[in-house]
Parts: C-alpha cells; structure tokens; sequence
C-alpha cells in the first residue's frame, strides 16, 4: 500500500502505467514533438481533475491565447469556459511578446511587451493556485518559456525555484515540452520527478503516437511504450496484448 495520495490523470489507459497515478504534488514533464498530444495531454489533465475529481487547475499558456485554447477543446465538448465560471479552472496568458486586448477578462494576463522574468511567472502562478485551490497544474510549454531567455543558468535556477515552489502547493503539476532524447539531456528531466515521452513518428504514409513512461520517482511504472489513440474524444492509450 502506497502511502500518499493518487492522482489520477483522467487519461483513459494512462493511469495503469503509472501504479494507478502520479503522486500528489509531482511535477512531471513530457516531452514530445509537435503535434504529438502534448497540450491535449495537459489539457485533458485538468479538465478531468476538475470535473470529475474535484481538483481545480491552473494551465499557463505560453504559445496560445486562452481564447484559442478553450476554442480547440470544445472540439471535444470539453467546456473550458464553464469551469473557468465555476471557479474550478484558471488559464493564464504568459504569453511574452505579445499584445491583444479584449478577452482577457476572466483569465489572468501578465504584462507583455517584454521577458517576463521567472519570479514574476513564479508568484503569478502561486497566487492563481491559491486564489482556486488548485490540486493541478499544466505549463504550456517550457520550451516557449525558456526561449524567453539567453541565460541558462537563469533558466535551470528558476525552474528548480519553480518546482519547490509547486511542490510546497502539493500542487501536482505537469510541465510541457518539446525536448527529445538527445546528448544533452534537457534541464527540466532532471529537476523534476518526472518524465514521459510521447512519440509521433511515420508509419507507412501516415503518423502514430504512442507514449512511454521515462522515470517516475518513487512510483513502479511501466518501461514499455503504448500505442496512443488522439480523436475526438481525446487522448487514450491503447494496451495491445503482446505476443510472446
Ligand atoms: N478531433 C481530433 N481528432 C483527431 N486528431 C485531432 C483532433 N483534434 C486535434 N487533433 C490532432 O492533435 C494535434 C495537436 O495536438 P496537440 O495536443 O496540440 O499537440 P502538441 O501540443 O504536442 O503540439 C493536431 O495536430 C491534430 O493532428
Ligand atoms: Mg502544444
């Protein structure tokens, strides 16, 4: 018997690969190329834990606007809108660069025109966890956040500042990203507890996700990698029996 609390991802065949969930007040990171999943992956993160797990979210939102986020998910009849109304869900507009008035009304906007620096996108994002009680959190991306600034070291320390700072919330916390195995392995897998990988790569003349589980401290998880079903529905895993 574990002896912390389960969070369940909502993501249909995920859960099993993970012991049953992360851990409540991880922060994990996954990584994958564009168009993988990645944002409905955290998407469909927060939308279940607010839902149907009485968890509310915080997803900061780096390379879309809240407007086309919540646009793109109603896709899948995923009602972001009415959970941002209901106090369940928050999305905050970092995006840097970037000036566009109108919609920001219920969603937080940081100033732009400029690198917002970390503490200020740190305190941002605590005073949003506490302000809704938010059991969960989905940055979106990492990569556009750390395209911000010319200094790595600046990045590394704020990210680490970033994860004790998420961890003390108990605030389990997914961070989005476009790293891939490489010779230089990317800060953010070895800062957080951490990391799955989604794949998306040609097969015949088409394209196929599937996911696999990196490391995950303190958690049993699967080494193998799963095909990953994307549709209307959303994210789903499949488990494929194995042939001997
Ligand atoms: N209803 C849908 N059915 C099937 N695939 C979809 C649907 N909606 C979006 N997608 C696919 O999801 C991709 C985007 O996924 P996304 O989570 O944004 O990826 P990432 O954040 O990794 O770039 C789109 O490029 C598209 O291929
Ligand atoms: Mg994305």
């Amino acid at each position: 018997m574990d002896d912390f609390v389960k969070v369940r991802t909502g993501i249909p065949g995920f859960d099993s690969l993970v012991s049953g969930g992360f851990r409540q007040g991880q922060t994990i990171v996954v990584s994958g190329p564009v168009g993988s999943g990645k944002t409905t992956f955290g998407m469909q993160f927060l939308y279940t834990g607010a839902k149907d797990f009485d968890e509310p979210g915080v997803f900061v939102a780096l390379s879309q606007s809240p407007a086309e986020i919540k646009n793109d998910f109603k896709a899948f009849g995923w009602d972001v809108q009415k959970l941002i109304e209901e106090g369940k869900m928050i999305i905050i507009d970092a995006r840097p660069f970037k000036k566009e008035e109108g919609f920001i009304a219920l969603d937080e906007s940081l100033y732009r025109g400029e690198p917002v620096p970390f503490m200020h996108l740190i305190q941002l994002v605590l005073s949003s966890i506490k302000r809704i009680g938010a059991k969960r959190l989905v940055i979106d991306s990492l990569s556009v956040l750390a395209m911000q600034y010319t200094d790595d070291f600046y990045i590394k320390q704020g990210l680490q500042g970033m994860v004790y700072a998420l961890e003390d919330q108990n605030c389990t916390s997914i961070l989005l990203s476009e790293s891939e195995i490489s010779e230089n392995m990317p800060a953010e897998w070895y800062v957080t507890s951490g990391v799955v990988l989604i794949h998306h790569a040609r097969k015949g003349d088409t394209m196929e996700r599937s996911i696999q589980v990196i490391k995950l401290r303190g958690i049993k998880h699967s080494e193998q990698i799963f095909p990953m079903k994307l549709n209307e529905f959303g994210l789903q895993i499949l488990h494929p029996r194995i042939s001997p």
